[in-house]
């Protein structure tokens, strides 16, 4: 099984993808994640998406493609993989395109999570993150919440929030989602893997709608 996550800031990509990757072994493959880790170790790549990520923008496309590239190049790539955050634009799809052909992979689906703009603001002013690099638990004061509260269930790490969880960030984050998903949707569509999902509600029943979606896409 190989699919896509697509969806806004805060639409439940990560949540989602943890649960794929739990319950179907599925690789979860977040470019997010890979570079908050990267910031946190102060790598070069670190380095130089810091500065991106913190006003909300995306990271140069190069940046991006290579980490991807390596990780599908590199020894024990993945064969069945969740991919939550990447290809963002047209220009990350092609790449993407370009890597899987070279590996024989197919995808089997790409699933855009929608949410409306009012739900993400409440959502990620909330939110608390692992920063456990093996565990990436995602929670919600409302929603989702700790056990115990700013302690993570699964590996007892502190929790916390995301530096471009503020409000302004928030909002450059949504504006540069509705200028780049338009052509990238165009482009999976095209090739008959786009599936809707409504991202509000229930988690698991989003969850339940996913895996639906996953049997009826195409299958290699
Ligand atoms: P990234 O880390 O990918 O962030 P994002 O796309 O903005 O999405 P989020 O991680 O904020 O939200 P999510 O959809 O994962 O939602 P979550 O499950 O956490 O990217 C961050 C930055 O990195 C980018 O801005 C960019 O700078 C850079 N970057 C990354 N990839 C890049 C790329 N390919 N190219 C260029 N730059 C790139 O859920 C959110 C909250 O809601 C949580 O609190 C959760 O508990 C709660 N929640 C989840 N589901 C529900 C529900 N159904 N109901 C109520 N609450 C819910
Ligand atoms: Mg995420």
């Amino acid at each position: 099984m190989r699919l896509i996550l697509i969806g806004p800031p805060g639409s439940g990509k990560g949540t989602q993808a943890k649960l794929l990757s739990q319950r179907l072994g599925l690789l979860h493959f977040s470019t997010g994640d890979i570079l908050r880790d990267a910031i946190a170790k102060d790598t070069s790549e670190g380095r130089k998406a810091r500065p991106f990520m913190a006003n909300g923008q995306l990271v140069p496309d190069a940046l991006v493609n290579d980490i991807v590239n390596g990780r599908f190049q590199g020894a024990g790539k993945p064969q069945k993989f969740v991919l939550d955050g990447y290809p963002r634009n047209l220009a990350q799809a092609q790449a993407l395109d370009s890597v899987l052909a070279e590996q024989g992979l197919l995808l089997d689906v790409v699933v855009l999570l929608s949410v409306e703009d009012d739900e993400i603001v409440r959502r990620l002013g909330n939110r608390w993150t692992c920063p456990n690099s093996a565990c990436k638990a995602v929670y919600h004061t409302f929603f989702k919440p700790a056990k115990i509260e700013g302690q993570c269930d699964l590996c007892q790490t502190s929790l916390y929030q995301r530096e471009d969880d503020k409000p302004a960030t928030i909002r450059k984050r949504l504006q540069v989602f509705h200028q780049t998903y338009d052509d990238l949707l165009r482009h999976y569509q095209k090739q008959g893997l786009l599936i809707e999902v409504p991202g509000r509600g229930d988690i698991e029943a989003i969850y339940a709608d996913i895996t639906k979606a996953l049997g009826a896409g195409k299958m290699p």
